[in-house]
């Protein structure tokens, strides 16, 4: 299980968005968001075209790089760690 992986803080989170902040031009996708989600827990992210899911979801696969906040994958930085993150 990935909770070896984590560090203390991160414990029992498989997710962490802190404060993520996406921007295309003058569009602003996703303006400073953060939630969690805990290990084992199942999740969907539910909003109207343009709300930002795709953008959110290209964040944590490491397809797109917020302008600012932090994301954790499975206890891993998306920022140092994607290789890991991609490993699972
Ligand atoms: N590559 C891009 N270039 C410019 N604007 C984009 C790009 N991707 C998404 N957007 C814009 O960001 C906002 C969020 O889009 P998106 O994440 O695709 O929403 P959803 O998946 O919830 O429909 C929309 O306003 C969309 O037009
Ligand atoms: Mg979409």
């Amino acid at each position: 299980m990935i909770s070896e992986e984590i560090p203390d803080t991160y414990s029992g989170k498989s997710i962490i968005i802190k404060n993520c902040v996406k921007k295309f031009a003058d569009i602003t996708a996703l303006n400073g968001l953060s939630f969690d989600i805990n290990e084992g827990e199942i999740f969907s992210i539910l909003g109207p075209n343009g709300a930002g899911k795709t953008t959110l979801i290209n964040i944590m696969n490491g397809l797109l790089k917020p302008n600012k906040g932090e994301v954790f994958v499975g206890g891993h930085n998306i920022k140092t760690d994607l290789n890991e993150i991609k490993k699972k």
